[in-house]
């Protein structure tokens, strides 16, 4: 029986739904922390330990949540994706997808770079030229979005509606994120996210947020919808722009009809997707991994 790791620290149904996955597969799964994998770099052994793994490296890596911590924490557990890649490991999404899309500032770019729909963005170190571009904003009557350069889940977005919300600009960690705010169309709030899987578009949803902020985890409820040739298209093309295997990505419709992509997950989760489209995920994504990868060895 093949063996897969999960890289994670909270299991939960995630990785329930990807060990049955694994499992009609024949493979069974270790959850495995990245904060207790190690380098030992010595003549005639291998390099990486990964808990559960001593004997024989892992079939496969799933990744399906990295921790945060300090930089380099956090580019260690990177540097373990990255390795055992380069060992002939497939990783999935790998570590330079997980790398790109957890930094907003460069998802931002590679969308745009790749030509495809997003709204304006700036990013940068300096606080009177953030305050500038802020008020340049808000005077031209839109309203600005701010982020954490690391963020997910929602996590400390905040809405700058008029001059006297520019004392809550705030960088993170130094650098500021600032976006116009698009308004989408329709009724209340809402934005979609499209599931893509190896290029395809497989499921879709809308969520609709209590407030402007649609995410899931944020209490936004989630409604099924028909997946248009056009969203479909611009969530492939995303996940192409940032070289992923999979992802979650975030369209809002603004009130002109217009599709913006907003941002690409590499660990989206599924759990509220599933609960409004007859797809079993997991198992498409084990599939995927067994198939295009562990099987082409
Ligand atoms: N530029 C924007 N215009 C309108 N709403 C936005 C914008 N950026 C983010 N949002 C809202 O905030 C949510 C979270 O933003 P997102 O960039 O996806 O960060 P996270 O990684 O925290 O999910 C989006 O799903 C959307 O509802
Ligand atoms: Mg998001």
């Amino acid at each position: 029986m093949g063996r897969i790791a999960i890289f994670t620290d909270d299991p939960g149904w995630h990785g329930k739904q990807l060990s049955l996955a694994f499992a009609n597969l024949g493979y069974s799964i270790d959850f495995v922390s990245l904060t207790l994998c190690s380098f030992a770099i010595k003549p005639g052994q291998s390099p990486i330990t990964i808990p559960g793994f001593e004997h024989d490296m892992p079939d496969a890596a799933f990744v399906r949540g990295v921790p945060g911590g300090s930089l380099e924490e956090v580019v260690l557990y990177l540097d373990f994706l990255h390795a055992l890649k380069l060992m002939g490991i497939p990783v999935y999404n790998d570590g330079y997808a997980v790398e790109r899309s957890v930094d907003k500032g460069m998802t931002s770019f590679l969308l745009h770079n790749a030509g495809l729909p997003t709204p304006l963005t700036w990013v940068l170190r300096n606080r009177d030229d953030a305050l500038s571009i802020a008020e340049s904003e808000l005077k031209k009557g839109n309203l600005l979005i701010t982020k954490p350069l690391f963020g997910s889940q929602g996590e400390g977005i905040r809405r700058l509606e008029k001059t006297t919300d520019l004392i809550w600009l705030t960088g993170s960690h130094g650098v500021y994120y600032l976006q116009r705010f698009v308004h989408c169309s329709g009724e209340g709030f809402s934005d979609n996210r499209v599931f893509v899987v190896n290029g395809r578009a497989v499921a879709a949803m809308r969520r609709r947020g209590k407030s402007w902020l649609n995410n899931v985890a944020r209490g936004a409820s989630c409604e099924q919808i028909e997946l248009d040739a056009e969203m479909a298209e611009l969530a492939v093309k995303a996940t192409a722009a940032l070289a992923m295997d999979y992802a979650g990505v975030d369209i809002i419709q603004d009130k002109d009809g217009q599709y913006t992509i907003i941002e690409v997950n590499s660990i989206p989760a599924w759990k509220g997707l599933e609960s409004v489209c007859d797809v079993t995920i997991a198992q498409i994504l084990a599939d995927d991994l067994i198939n295009r990868y562990v099987n082409a060895l």
